[in-house]
């Protein structure tokens, strides 16, 4: 081990931060990258879902708050690219990655919006599972990743308050609007577990992103997490449970549950879900289209550049 390696080591050991101008292993940074990306192109993509239900929210209030949280989620992408390009990559070429389909994005959103019921589950479900996993990334070992998280958290976690109030109501109204609650669980509930990715066994970064302290919880360890805090949250909903094989183990102190369905799992993330097209076109749609602000941009800035230097 050289002594860069040493010292690098020494900090991760300590829980001392790593910052952009430090030494870090190449393979560190590359993971980073990696993981870093995909959550980013994860908020942003995570906006299209929902933004589909702006306009058709059932009161003024529901469109205030669903406008201000898919705001939420561009701002949380731009602080993930921002990061992202402190480990030396330009947003350029993190975009094309993910246009190209070279970068992932949480498979979630690959999955249709179909009534105003998924809008509540996804608040609910989807930036809870979030959350569980940002909680633990609180604590990653590189600085800016970290420092983005606890911002993110407090956002996210008036996100999950609104979705599960809006599925409160539908479940405590008629029974056509329960009925659309039981609807949206069922259908987001598998996706979200989805969202913690491979069982440990299967990962194949999470080795490393442990021993780097990149990753401060397993998949599976975070997945019982969520597991566990959803049961009594359905329970206070009144809906069924959509796992028939959930089940307190006295033993563990945590639920068993049934079997994800890995096939549909990897069909996803291999760009096969129903909507992953979708997503990708309309993501280079809108980018072209802001094609013309970021020239404007770029010239602003030139020319405020060049009256400096004269
Ligand atoms: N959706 C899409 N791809 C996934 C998912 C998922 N739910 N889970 C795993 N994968 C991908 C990984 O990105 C990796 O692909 P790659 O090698 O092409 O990059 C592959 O499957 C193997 O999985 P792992 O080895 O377990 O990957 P990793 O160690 O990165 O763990 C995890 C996956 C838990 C998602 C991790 O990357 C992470 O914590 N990311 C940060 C949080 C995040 O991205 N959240 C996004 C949703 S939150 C939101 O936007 C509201």
């Amino acid at each position: 081990m050289t002594s860069q390696e040493e010292n690098f080591m020494r900090k991760i050991e300590a829980d001392e931060k790593i910052e952009p101008k430090d030494w870090m292993p190449e393979a560190y940074r590359k993971n980073l990258i990696r993981q870093m990306s995909q959550h980013a192109h994860s908020e942003v993509i995570g906006m299209q879902p929902e933004g589909n239900w702006i306009t058709r929210a059932p009161s003024l209030r529901r469109k205030a708050v669903l406008l201000s949280k898919v705001q939420d989620e561009a701002g949380h992408g731009l602080y993930l690219y921002s990061a992202t390009e402190t480990l030396g990559i330009s947003r350029a070429e993190l975009i094309a990655a993910l246009q190209s389909g070279e970068a992932k994005y949480a498979s979630i959103f690959n999955y249709p919006t179909l009534t105003w019921g998924d809008v509540g589950a996804i608040g609910w479900l989807v930036d809870g599972a979030a959350i569980v996993n940002q909680v633990s990334l609180q604590r990653t070992s590189y600085g800016p990743y970290s420092r983005g998280m606890i911002r993110i958290c407090k956002e996210e976690s008036f996100h999950q308050r609104q979705g599960y109030e809006a599925l409160l109501a539908l479940a405590k109204g008629s029974p056509e609007q329960k009925q659309m609650a039981q609807d949206s669980l069922n259908r987001f509930y598998w996706p979200a577990l989805m969202m913690f990715g491979p069982h440990d066994s299967e990962s194949a970064h999470s080795a490393k992103s442990m021993e780097w302290k990149i990753k401060r919880e397993t998949n599976d360890d975070l997945r019982q997490k969520f597991i566990d805090q959803t049961v009594p949250q359905i329970e206070v909903l009144g809906l069924e449970h959509p796992d028939k094989e959930i089940k307190w183990n006295e033993e563990r102190g945590h639920y068993d549950a049934g079997e994800i369905d890995w096939d549909e799992f990897y069909s996803v993330i291999n760009g096969n879900g129903h909507c992953n097209r979708q997503r990708v076109e309309h993501h280079i749609a809108a980018h072209d289209e802001g094609t013309w602000v970021r020239d404007a941009i770029t010239a602003y800035n030139e020319k405020k550049n060049a009256k400096k230097a004269q």
